[in-house]
């Protein structure tokens, strides 16, 4: 990776970009991060995985799609600071159009295949599986940490699929148990076109919390660390649902307005 060390701003977020994004819903946004951010950023989840050790997004230690750290803003200061990060964050509320609040963030690993023998992650959208209502511009931020090429298990997004109709979406749900399969959801999902998205390290690509999407095994030898930050609507409410733990004391409708959830 060539060092690139001069400060990006929120410019590199050009009409084009942000056209493409409306339309499609994602978009990748090249070198948001310099080098020795991106080399803090990476060690920092290095570290707390190696701390807190991996919850497995997965049916179990042998069906691993990826091994993630919940919460990690919370629990690492580099990663506090990559969540409030200015270009990221401006990026953010610039596609949304709106205020955000940072909602969650995860470290996103799939380990080497000389470690461990990755899944795909399941195809999904970011809705379903959030315990809010209001979330109309809610979007994640997957940061890349290190070069994800195809081979190392890139995210692939299906344009348009966040304006598809809520008879088409599963928009929420209170159990993994109620989890439906996109087929079910959505009949006319096997005929819609996918778009693979390699990224470099530095590289944010942005996508809807409607957006389907899915990532390949990593089938390098080498990690694949990046980390996605859900930044939701200023004014989304807690819905209970799955992954709450953190805000269940809340009342249903309650704003999540307090300072674990920064506007940005
Ligand atoms: C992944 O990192 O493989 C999936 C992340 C996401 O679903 O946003
Ligand atoms: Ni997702």
């Amino acid at each position: 990776m060539a060092a690139r060390n001069a400060p990006t701003t929120v410019d590199v977020l050009t009409d084009e970009a942000h056209r493409y994004y409306r339309e499609n819903g994602f978009v990748r946004i090249p070198q948001v991060l310099s080098t020795s951010e991106t080399e803090r950023f990476r060690a920092a989840s290095e570290e707390l995985m190696a701390q807190h050790g991996p919850e497995i997004w997965g049916a179990g230690e042998d069906e691993v799609q990826v091994h993630f750290v919940a919460q990690a803003w919370l629990k690492h200061e580099a990663l506090r600071d990559l969540a409030l990060h200015p270009v990221v964050t401006q990026i953010a509320r610039r596609l949304a159009g709106a205020p955000l609040r940072v909602y969650s963030t995860d470290v996103l690993l799939k380990p080497g295949q000389k470690d461990l023998n990755t899944l795909p992650t399941l195809v999904h959208d970011d809705e379903t599986g959030l315990p809010l209502d209001g979330i109309d511009r809610t979007l994640t931020a997957w940061v890349a940490l290190v070069d994800v090429p195809v081979e190392r298990g890139c995210l692939s997004y299906v344009p348009g699929s966040h304006l598809r109709d809520a008879a088409h979406r599963q928009t929420h749900m209170t159990s993994f148990a109620e989890h439906r399969p996109i087929e079910d959801i959505w009949p006319d999902y096997g005929w819609q076109p996918r778009i693979t998205v390699p990224l470099k390290a530095g590289d944010v690509a942005f996508h809807h919390c409607r957006t389907v999407h899915m990532a390949g095994p990593n089938r390098t030898d080498s990690p694949r660390m990046g980390h996605g930050i859900v930044y939701m609507d200023a004014e989304a409410t807690y819905r209970p649902g799955t992954e709450d733990a953190h805000i269940s004391h809340m009342a249903p409708g309650d704003r999540l307005d307090n300072e674990k959830f920064p506007l940005v």
